[in-house]
């Protein structure tokens, strides 16, 4: 099978939206990385996605949908998510609600629960429409690879495995969506992600729980898997005072131990490899991108600035931290 990457306009979201109906899969843009769609009510379809992306089948999928009204065919609402979808959706931002039948077990990973998503992006909206069902759609990596932010980035990792990816250009987040369990009074976030807690903060109490240590029986499955990780190995370095200097010091340290280290992050390092953006947003955008370009550039070691915890932060160094296998200096 030969992969073709298609420019987003009416013929070639209809034709994509035929492949869905006839059981295929097909990759597409949306705000925060690529997904890999398919029909939401077709587990066939669906177990191509598990195979294609090498993805642990008890990992569940997020539902994307296209209209708010799409939400009561999937799941059960409750008086915070219906705040939520009214405040917030679309955006980029998945609630966790108790299921309906309709929902397939190899959707919900055999949960009682379901993560549904109604994204901003024009061609992910106008894309699901099309489908005229809702779309599961995780990221379009190869499994514990970095989540593809191009179109390049899912035709490198997918190329020869499925029909068709809908090319929307560079994601304007670059991150996935925030995760959050709004089954209850409380919000409980499960991945970190543009929406912040702060934002989420205004609708109710929020709660973080996006570590392995949080879920001792995980109520979020994906949080047991390596994620997000390049080939190359990768060092987080903690933002402290001294973090310039540190990363200075650990850089000479692999380049005399005979590695190829890149520096990645905010400040700027002369005589030394490194790749840096101006801002948290530029960081969260570009992170990904910045991670696959270090192995395709023949570097073996990335050295990453974490950041504050503020905004957008949080989830910059959540996917860090996970990306370095949690080697934090
Ligand atoms: O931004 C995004 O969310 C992207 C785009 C394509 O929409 N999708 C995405 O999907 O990141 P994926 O499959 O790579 O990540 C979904 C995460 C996983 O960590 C999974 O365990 C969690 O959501 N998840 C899915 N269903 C869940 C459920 N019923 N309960 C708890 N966590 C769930
Ligand atoms: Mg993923």
């Amino acid at each position: 099978m030969q992969t073709k990457v298609l420019k987003p306009n009416a013929n070639n979201i209809k034709l994509c939206a035929d492949h869905i109906k006839n059981g295929g899969i097909v990759g597409f843009g949306t705000e925060t990385v690529y997904g890999l769609g398919a029909n939401a009510f077709d587990g066939v379809a669906i177990s191509k996605i598990y195979s294609a992306k090498g993805r642990p089948s008890d990992n569940p999928l997020i539902v994307h949908i296209a209209k708010k009204e799409q939400i009561s065919m999937l799941a059960h609402q409750t008086p915070l998510s219906k705040k939520i979808v009214a405040e917030f959706m679309p955006a980029p931002l998945t609630i966790i609600l108790n299921k309906k039948d309709t929902v397939l077990p190899i959707v919900s990973g055999g949960l009682d629960t379901v993560a549904i998503r109604m994204p901003k992006s024009k061609l992910a909206s106008d894309f699901i429409s099309a489908c005229g069902v809702p779309l599961v759609a995780p990221s379009g990596n190869l499994s514990g690879s970095p989540s593809p932010t191009s179109a390049s980035h899912i035709l490198n990792d997918l190329d020869g495995k499925i029909d068709y990816i809908l090319d929307g250009g560079e994601c304007e987040i670059g991150l996935e969506s925030t995760v959050i369990d709004v089954r209850g009074e409380q919000i409980i976030v499960l991945r970190m992600g543009s929406i912040t807690k702060d934002e989420l903060q205004k609708i109710a109490p929020v709660v973080v729980k996006d570590s392995l240590e949080d879920n001792k029986a995980p109520i979020s499955p994906g949080l047991k898997y390596k994620h997000y990780s390049p080939k190359a190995k990768v060092y987080a370095v903690t933002k402290t005072e001294n973090m310039q200097s540190e990363i200075i010091l650990l850089y000479d340290k692999l380049v005399k131990s005979g590695a190829n280290p890149i520096i990645i992050g905010l400040c700027k390092y002369s005589n030394a490899n490194c790749k840096t953006v101006s801002s948290m947003r530029e960081y969260a955008k570009s992170l990904y991108a910045l991670l696959r370009d270090a192995d395709t550039s023949g570097y073996d070691t990335i050295i990453a600035e974490l950041v504050t915890d503020e905004g957008i932060g949080g989830a910059i160094n959540n996917r860090l931290t996970k990306a370095s296998g949690g080697n934090i200096i």
